[in-house]
């Protein structure tokens, strides 16, 4: 099912990740997520462990922020649940179908979690709380090292299976899949959230790879999204 070794793509690396197995498949905007999910948990802990609990303000800005956070690693799980694990528990293993069951249940551990972080910056941007912002600071780094694990399981495994069992031309369908419905006012949300803070050389080689749609909201939404993380993430 995979093509010659010398045809396949050189596979993108992004700080944190833990791997990038080789194959068929060029996996560039699955490891651009993890980095963004990875940075944003990282950025979350570091704000919330420094901004004083009276900036009201400043915890409105997080608590949107976190939305923004949830909302789209959210829609990734979803998306790899209902297209990608599915599509390789019908051509894998006893061993890979372990793996994807694994993947399905991580997803549904993270989500309390994220759930009980979004009440917790709900609350201090409603109120000035020492006590609320000890126990976010807790379960900020609770659902950071749960998610860590997962994306460096995903990473390892997962996506080796992947590269085991998918051609391009199946991966161009589950893509299809996924990218159905998708609305250019989510596009201008996710793009600047994605490339933000992605090291300059792994950029370059994403925006020459990319469709000029998407170069073109980089360009016009980057500086934007940059000045809002500023502020945002001020104490951090
Ligand atoms: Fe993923």
């Amino acid at each position: 099912m995979t093509t010659q070794p010398t045809t396949w793509p050189r596979q993108l690396r992004l700080p944190g990740q833990a791997a990038a197995p080789e194959g068929p498949i060029d996996m560039q905007t699955m490891y651009l997520m993890h980095h963004a999910f990875r940075r944003d948990l990282d950025a979350f802990a570091g704000a919330v462990r420094s901004t004083p609990a009276g900036d009201r303000r400043t915890w409105k800005a997080l608590a949107d922020r976190w939305e923004l956070f949830a909302a789209v690693l959210h829609k990734h799980h979803l998306a790899e649940d209902d297209h990608i694990w599915p599509a390789l528990v019908q051509l894998g293993t006893l061993e890979d179908i372990a793996v994807l069951e694994a993947m399905e249940s991580e997803h549904g551990e993270i989500d309390p979690l994220l759930e009980s972080c979004a009440a917790g910056f709900r609350r201090l941007a409603r109120r000035a709380d020492e006590d609320a912002r000890a126990a976010l600071a807790v379960r900020v780094c609770a659902a950071r090292e749960s998610l860590r694990r997962h994306l460096a399981h995903e990473e390892t495994e997962a996506i080796a299976i992947i590269q085991r069992l998918i051609d391009t031309a199946r991966w161009a369908e589950i893509e299809a899949g996924i990218g159905k419905g998708a609305s250019l006012r989510e596009a201008v949300r996710t793009v600047p959230w994605v490339g933000y803070g992605v090291p300059r050389e792994a950029l370059e080689r994403v925006l020459r790879d990319v469709p000029t749609p998407f170069r073109v909201i980089w360009s016009l939404t980057r500086r934007g999204f940059a000045r809002r993380e500023a502020r945002t993430f001020r104490f951090a």
